[in-house]
């Protein structure tokens, strides 16, 4: 009977250490399969949720959530956004028509109204307001084209205002962005998805390399992180801790990827291309008036709406005051920029500017840095008329292909090591790459920055600021999800409040892509970069003082 039990106990723990080896050879497995797959499949990132990620960074004081509320209430979306509507009672833009107020003939000087009624698929009126809607005036063989003012009356109908700013037949040009329904969808995702995009850094250390993945804000007690936090600003950057590595073996930082499957096979429909994702609205009957010149006695014309501009004969002309000039020579833009340092700081529709200058000017001479394409740091020289333009990144959150971690400079402390003075030209463009995160982000960065660009001014008010505004892009239904005009709608309007008054050219790159007839673009074409860079020009050599 002993014995019987002996062999059975036996038998049991050679089973138990059969189980064992193979359990470890199928562990080892595992792990030299995983050391082979992209990081992104690995894990996905956690969840995180609005509130918490809110919390990330420095607590804001009294006064900074003040600013930070009443931003928020000037951006408030008009509701209700009504969710679990049938596609066909949704806004149709083609269903939707308008209808231009008043005679066939109006005067320069006057305002153009039109109003829009916006119904659905069935033809009914919609009831509610928050369809994201775009207007343009133009003349096509005048090259004149003007950016719209939209009026929300939240019953479904809206009202557009126009400056009459020029003779001749001009044309009405409605858009739907978005119907009120997939505005519903994009608020959701602003709230509950502030992760949608992610990035990662590769860490390295002898023959050991890791990649994780890198946000703003990460969740707390799931796994160890890097803290990045930038030490002067505060700006919170987090990386998950690589598991044989120390946080100081950081060597890049890139775009990790979007997360597929953001929206419900319900919630797509609303976003579809030709169907009511940037669909022109149709006029009931006439689409155009003829201006005629301003009548004797009328009162110039009134800039109600801050109308930054309009074009004609596709060239740019102010309505604030400045007078901008042509720089259609290269010659032009040496004499300009002659004894000047300009400093770029920020995203790629800055780089834009950069590379129009040294493409353009050959006598400004691109420095080989070896730094990587489209990422930088760039700088360019004129070493006869000591001009020298340089272009560096924003720091985090940036998509960019990999960037050097120790290149990875915020706005604010790049604008600190500067001494400014009538010969430095600071441009800044930072808005992009803020599209997917709550718009609490973007403030507290713009509050960062706007800290910096008084201290520059105070050490020296000569000093030329140009911020550039956010501009409208291409969308179709999968980079809506990441950066629609409708988000980008919320950073513009809240850079433009947060710099007002302040000593600062806002270049507005809203009305410059609206106002004009070529597509839109996140990058936009060559044609508008030239109005740009005269805008610039203009500003740093202005008439008369040359
Ligand atoms: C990261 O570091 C910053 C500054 O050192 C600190 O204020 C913050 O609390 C840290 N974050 C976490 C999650 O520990
Ligand atoms: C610059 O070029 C544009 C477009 O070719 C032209 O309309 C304009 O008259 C030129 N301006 C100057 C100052 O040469």
């Amino acid at each position: 009977m002993q014995k019987h039990k002996h062999r059975l106990l036996l038998i049991f723990i050679l089973l138990g250490f059969i189980l064992l080896i193979c359990s470890m050879i199928f562990m080892e497995r595992k792990m030299q399969k995983n050391s082979s797959i992209k990081p992104s499949e690995i894990f996905r990132p956690l969840e995180v949720t609005h509130i918490y990620c809110a919390n990330f960074g420095q607590e804001p004081t009294a006064e900074e959530a003040k600013e930070q509320r009443d931003l928020l209430n000037s951006i408030a979306w008009p509701g209700p956004l009504v969710q679990g509507l049938p596609l066909e009672l949704s806004s149709n833009p083609s269903k939707s028509y308008f209808v231009i107020q008043g005679p066939a003939e109006q005067h320069i000087g006057s305002q153009l109204v039109v109003h829009v009624h916006v119904q659905n698929s069935l033809g009914a009126n919609k009831d509610h307001g928050g369809d994201f809607l775009i207007a343009r005036l133009h003349s096509r063989e005048l090259g004149a084209g003007v950016a719209g003012k939209v009026h929300d009356h939240h019953d479904g109908s809206y009202t557009v205002l126009f400056p009459l700013l020029w003779a001749g037949v001009v044309q009405v040009e409605i858009m739907m962005v978005h119907p009120s329904e997939a505005v519903a969808v994009l608020k959701r995702l602003q709230e509950e998805q502030p992760d949608r995009i992610f990035y990662k850094s590769l860490f390295r250390s002898g023959a050991l390399s890791e990649t994780t993945f890198c946000n703003l804000c990460l969740p707390l007690n799931k796994k160890p992180l890097c803290n990045y936090t930038d030490p002067s600003t505060g700006e919170p950057w987090y990386c998950y801790k690589p598991k044989n590595l120390g946080c100081d073996t950081r060597i890049n930082h890139a775009t990790g990827g979007y997360t597929k499957n953001l929206i419900t096979k319900y919630e797509a429909q609303f976003f579809q291309s030709g169907v009511n994702l940037k669909v022109p609205i149709p006029a009931s009957a006439i689409d155009k008036v003829t201006v005629l010149p301003a009548e004797k006695g009328q009162a110039k014309v009134k800039n109600n709406y801050n109308t930054a501009g309009y074009y004609f004969h596709d060239t740019w002309r102010s309505l604030n005051g400045a007078v901008i000039q042509q720089f259609n020579d290269s010659s032009a833009i040496t004499h300009c920029l002659r004894g000047k340092i300009v400093y770029m700081l920020g995203d790629s529709t800055l780089r834009q500017w950069f590379e129009y200058l040294t493409a353009f000017v050959p006598d400004l001479k691109q420095l080989n840095l070896y730094t990587p394409k489209r990422v930088g740091p760039f700088m360019a020289v004129d070493s006869t008329n000591n001009i020298l333009v340089s272009y560096r990144c924003h720091g985090p959150p940036i998509r960019f292909t990999p960037v050097l971690s120790s290149e990875l400079h915020y706005v604010a402390n790049e604008l600190d090591r500067i001494q400014g003075g009538p010969d430095t030209v600071v441009l800044v463009s930072v808005w992009s790459h803020f599209s997917s995160f709550p718009i609490e982000m973007y403030i507290r960065r713009l509050r960062h920055i706007r800290r910096a660009v008084v201290r520059l001014l105070n050490r020296d008010p000569a000093t030329l600021v140009v911020i550039r505004t956010a501009n409208l892009q291409k969308l179709d239904p999968e980079n809506s999800l990441f950066n629609s005009d409708w988000f980008c709608l919320q950073i513009d309007a809240v850079l433009r409040a947060m710099f007002r008054g302040l000593n600062v050219q806002i270049l507005d790159a809203w009305e410059m892509t609206l106002g004009h007839h070529l597509p839109h673009d996140l990058h936009p074409p060559r044609a508008i970069i030239k109005n740009m860079i005269d805008v610039i020009l203009s500003h740093i050599c202005p008439v008369g003082k040359i």
